[in-house]
């Protein structure tokens, strides 16, 4: 039995609301770091967002460091449809954005680094960053405490990446209406 149909599509401007209190939702709680609403707005372009029809319930993005390095951020799923590959989804869409674009490798700093390590990417130094250092870490209250692990993978050494913009939850997992 079908329970709902998702969709996945790049932001427009009419979303950065809902986005951004999706996003403070979890970086009140810690789990990420927050977003203003005037950065989601400025970098709308790079966001990826997954709607039930009704509303956004999950999101991700892609903030630039260099012209061939970029940090996967603000990746949130609603807790209400979570361990049901709509991370997933938003990942591999912003995988193939960031090609794309022809950026050359992603990374990522989580606490959840068996999601990212099933999407291909490894553990990394954090220090092989030192540009995300600069501009976050060294302006944290807890960075010399942190528990998150930096995570990367290299775009040049990937085939191409499946990504479905539409897909549906059939029980409790999702499936792809292309494929059907
Ligand atoms: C991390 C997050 C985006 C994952 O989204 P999701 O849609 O629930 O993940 P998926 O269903 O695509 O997970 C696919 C696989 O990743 C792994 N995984 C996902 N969440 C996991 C968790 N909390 N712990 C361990 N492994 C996990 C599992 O292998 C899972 O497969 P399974 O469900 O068959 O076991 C989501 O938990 C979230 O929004 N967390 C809060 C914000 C956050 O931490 N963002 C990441 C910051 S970089």
């Amino acid at each position: 039995m079908i329970d709902r149909v998702f969709s996945l599509r790049p932001a427009i401007a009419s979303d950065v609301i809902v986005i951004a209190r999706l996003v403070e939702v979890y970086a009140r709680d810690g789990e990420i770091l927050p977003r203003p609403e005037g950065a989601i707005r400025e970098s709308i372009m790079n966001w990826i967002v997954v709607t039930d029809g009704v509303r956004i319930v999950a999101c991700g993005s892609l903030l630039p460091y260099t012209s061939k390095l970029a940090e996967i951020r603000s990746l949130v799923v609603d807790d209400s449809v979570k361990r049901k590959g709509l991370g997933t989804m938003v990942v591999r869409a912003l995988i193939t954005m960031a090609r794309q674009n022809g950026f050359e490798s992603l990374f990522a700093l989580t606490r959840i680094v068996p999601f990212f390590e099933q999407l291909g990417f490894t553990r990394i130094d954090k220090a092989t960053f030192p540009q995300k250092i600069w501009r976050d870490c060294c302006q944290c209250p807890i960075q010399k405490n942190c528990d998150e692990q930096a995570v990367a993978l290299q775009l040049s050494k990937l085939n191409s990446i499946p990504c479905q913009p539409a897909f549906q939850i059939q029980g409790d997992r999702y499936e792809s209406i292309q494929n059907k």
